[in-house]
């Protein structure tokens, strides 16, 4: 599959999922939702980082993936801020609510800025492999537990490009 089309479809479901969260009301209900669409950013950050941004690094990508991995540090933070809450504590609905704007924005980003740019500089047969990769790598990432869980170990600071 290939890597751009990938990482928008999941630009959607990702969005699709906390939306979700966020309109259901009910408590064990909301958590499921949340941990779901925690576990999917979780998944497709790291495809990201460990395959996609190393392949498309090149001058005229590197300022945007640079903000693009301050991002996810961003909503690493939340991520793990939120795995110490109780969805019936007063502050995860908001910090919820942060999650879902700050991810709807950074997907934004990518397809305005960084996508485009990837399109032009690698052909399908190039962008059919990474989006392969990138596959392999939640499925085993999702199989192994719950990636969410792993987020919190890593918002020290960005992950290095
Ligand atoms: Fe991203
Ligand atoms: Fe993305």
């Amino acid at each position: 599959m290939n890597a751009v089309d990938l990482l928008i479809q999941q630009h959607r479901e990702i969005e699709g999922m906390l939306r979700k969260a966020l309109d259901t009301e009910e408590a064990d209900a909301r958590e499921q939702l949340y941990k779901q669409a925690a576990d999917h950013l979780a998944v497709h950050v790291a495809s990201e980082e460990q395959i996609f941004f190393p392949a498309v690094k090149a001058g005229r990508t590197e300022d945007i993936l640079l903000e693009s991995l301050e991002e996810h540090l961003a909503l690493k933070r939340l991520i793990a801020d939120l795995e110490g809450l109780q969805p019936s504590e007063k502050t995860f609905e908001p910090k919820l609510h942060v999650l879902k704007e700050q991810s709807e924005h950074h997907h934004k980003e990518e397809e305005d800025d960084l996508f485009p740019k990837v399109r032009k500089m690698m052909d399908g047969q190039r962008l059919d492999q990474l989006g392969n990769e990138m596959l392999a790598l939640q499925k085993r990432m999702q199989r192994d537990g719950e990636p969410r869980e792993a987020v919190a170990e890593q918002t020290d600071k960005a992950a290095p490009l």
